[in-house]
């Protein structure tokens, strides 16, 4: 079977204009061209490396505002602060990239406790920590996102569509006859078409 060496033809890079991204461990290596294909894509980069001049001289090698910043993964407060700058920095955050992560390349048999729990400390409890850390800001930029695209209303607002659906509430005299399903006034037809385009 032949060995694929490059992309396929058909790989096309999503256009991330306007997206922000935290890499972690993007100093260098795998993480370093992740982010420049993230910058190829139009995102902006947040590098946060243990490793603060690799981060500074890659953020200055990739450029398009990339920044730098000082982040121990297996630190909450390091985490939580290069979240916050990010934020701070870019207005929000659209994603996160947990690469960082070390290897101790030995044998179990002379593997010690310690070095299991340094590589599980980064490369499993760094993870959740900027998971958890990144999430709420990820959350709220994609409802943003919704609001913008959609030129409605607040999606939040939709809450509201559950209560609708009860007789008698004000919203079903809205409702057209042909959207409505059997004989009661339920819209159900229209709820669920609120609760697919909020999806979407
Ligand atoms: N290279 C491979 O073949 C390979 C294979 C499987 C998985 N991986 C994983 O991919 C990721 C990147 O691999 P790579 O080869 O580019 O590694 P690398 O060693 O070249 O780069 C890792 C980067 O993570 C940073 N880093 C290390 N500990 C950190 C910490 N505590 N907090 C913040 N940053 C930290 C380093 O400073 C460095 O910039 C790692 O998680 C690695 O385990 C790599």
């Amino acid at each position: 079977m032949a060995t694929k060496t490059s992309l396929p033809q058909s790989f096309t890079l999503a256009d991330l204009t306007g997206r922000q991204t935290l890499v972690t461990g993007g100093g260098r290596g795998i993480g370093l061209a992740i982010a420049r294909r993230l910058i190829a894509g139009g995102a902006r980069v947040a590098i946060a490396d243990v490793d603060f001049d690799g981060a500074r001289a890659a953020a200055k090698e990739l450029g398009h505002g990339t920044i730098a910043l000082r982040c121990d993964v297996r630190s909450s407060a390091d985490v939580d602060a290069a979240v916050a700058a990010a934020v701070a920095e870019f207005g929000g955050l659209d994603g996160l990239v947990n690469n960082a992560g070390i290897e101790i390349a030995k044998p179990i048999t002379e593997l010690s406790e310690d070095e299991f729990t340094r590589v599980f400390d980064i490369n499993v409890t760094g993870t959740f920590r900027c998971t958890k850390a990144a999430i709420p800001a990820i959350a709220w930029a994609a409802i943003e996102r919704l609001w913008r695209l959609e030129g409605r209303g607040h999606p939040l607002h939709r809450v509201g569509c559950v209560r609708a659906t009860e007789p008698g509430h004000p919203r079903q005299r809205r409702v057209p006859r042909h959207h409505r399903h059997g004989d009661g006034p339920s819209s159900r037809c229209t709820h669920r078409r609120d609760r697919s385009d909020v999806l979407r």
